[in-house]
């Protein structure tokens, strides 16, 4: 349990966040794909990101500080028991979707929420390719039988990165090309890696196609997290005259939806642009916070900032005007269910929400304080924090320590904000 208190004053700070999540899960797996020594530099993230490196260790990659050896995706080793990919979805779907195209058989399961996250869309997904992944019921554990894949074109209903970076981590592995489209709005970093070592090109806004072949070593350092600066972001916009800075954050387009929210709710947005790993954009990135106003967010703008928004559901809990978010009932299969988590949570501290099948409706006009219970989802843990910002007393949040699934020292990092 932790309790935050509302900030006395307008503050204005620079803070630095955890390495991006999506992009060391990422980096971790191609690094083990890769024949050689790859140096993937990552620095504050938490549990999900040590499953990964957990899981590529338990496949007979060396793991120590930066450095990942590995003798390439034919010199990994069955492990005798399942993989524990703990938490992260990401973990799980990603590399299942590599060891598709490997010689190996091989069980992955999770912890009780992970257990019950969707895996059919990963099975049904890879069968184009010849890929064959076992589930009970389409839920965890899954066992991949690895076997040699074919190329294939993969149209995908829902626009979901992790099941795109899965296809193309299996496509890597087949003989022939590989095509994947699906509905706009998500994180192309894997497009964009792929694109950059030369295993693939863009086919059109959403078509990627991949050139199966081994992938070099990478040498990289992973930029801030969008997804968590996004908590920091958040609180600023929600005191009129406090402004964060966010150094060194990724800034590709599929993460930025909460920015674009941001500035149609009244907040001021700088976003400047420093540099690229593997064409991958990084930046820094400027909020200043004025009074909000309700805002509508919906089509691939919700995918833009799927992660996001149980913290638009606390932003527009505190502006002015109804708040309607849709077309984002992907959230109803997360960590938690957050479309009925946001809704509890700004329910708790006072605010008017109520739930529709693909997103939420938030009333605004302020909140009181409460208490939040975290539910066994990181974000829903640290947008409660956040709440505490424009609320009238303090915000506990129940089962805070899950926020270490992504941001370890988020409490901390928060607080600095503004004492
Ligand atoms: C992720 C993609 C998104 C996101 C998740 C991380 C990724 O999930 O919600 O936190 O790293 O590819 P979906 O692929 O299910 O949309």
């Amino acid at each position: 349990m932790t309790v935050i208190a509302p900030p006395q004053r307008a503050f204005t700070a620079t803070a630095t966040v955890p390495s991006d999540k999506s992009c060391s899960h990422r980096a971790l797996v191609l690094a083990a794909m890769a024949e050689g020594q790859s140096r993937v530099g990552i620095t504050g993230t938490g549990a999900d990101v040590a499953a990964t490196q957990g899981a590529i260790h338990a496949l007979g990659v060396e793991v120590e500080g930066d450095r990942v050896l590995s003798r390439g995706i034919r010199g990994w080793r069955a492990p005798r028991r399942p993989i524990d990919c703990a938490n992260s979805g990401t973990t799980m779907r990603i590399l299942a979707g590599a060891l598709a195209g490997s010689r190996l058989t091989v069980t992955l399961e999770g912890d009780e929420s992970l257990s019950h996250r969707p895996m059919r869309r990963l099975t049904e997904a890879l069968a184009p390719l010849g890929g064959r992944i076992d589930t009970a019921d389409g839920t965890p554990p899954v066992t991949v039988v690895g076997r040699p894949l074919h190329g294939a074109e993969v149209g995908l209903p829902i626009a979901s990165a992790q099941v795109r970076t899965a296809v193309a981590l299996a496509a890597l592995s087949a003989q022939g090309p590989t095509l994947i489209d699906s509905p706009a709005g998500f994180r192309d970093h894997t497009e964009r890696w792929l694109a950059a070592m030369g295993r693939g090109a863009r086919r059109s806004d959403t078509a990627f196609e991949v050139a199966p072949g081994p992938v070099p070593p990478l040498e990289l350092t992973v930029p801030g997290d969008p997804s968590s600066a996004a908590f920091l972001w958040a609180a600023a916009a929600l005191s009129p005259g406090s402004a964060v800075t966010t150094p060194g954050v990724g800034l590709n387009p599929g993460r930025l939806g909460l920015l674009t929210v941001l500035e149609r709710m009244g907040a001021v947005v700088e976003v400047e642009e420093a540099g690229a790993v593997l064409g991958d954009p990084w930046g820094n990135v400027t909020v200043t916070g004025a009074g909000l106003s309700g805002v509508e967010v919906a089509g691939s703008l919700s995918t833009a900032c799927l992660d996001e928004l149980p913290l638009v559901a606390v932003l527009a809990a505190s502006a002015d005007g109804e708040t309607v978010v849709r077309d984002a009932a992907e959230l109803r299969v997360k960590e938690s269910d957050r479309i009925a988590a946001s809704v509890r949570m700004v329910r708790a501290l006072g605010g008017e929400a109520a739930a529709s099948e693909d997103g939420f409706v938030i009333g605004g006009g302020g909140v009181m304080g409460g208490t939040v219970e975290a539910g066994g989802d990181h974000r829903i843990a640290m947008a409660g924090a956040v709440a505490a910002v424009a609320a009238r007393s303090p915000v506990r949040v129940e089962g805070f320590e899950v926020a270490a699934v992504s941001w370890p020292g988020f409490e901390t990092a928060l607080e600095s904000l503004w004492s």
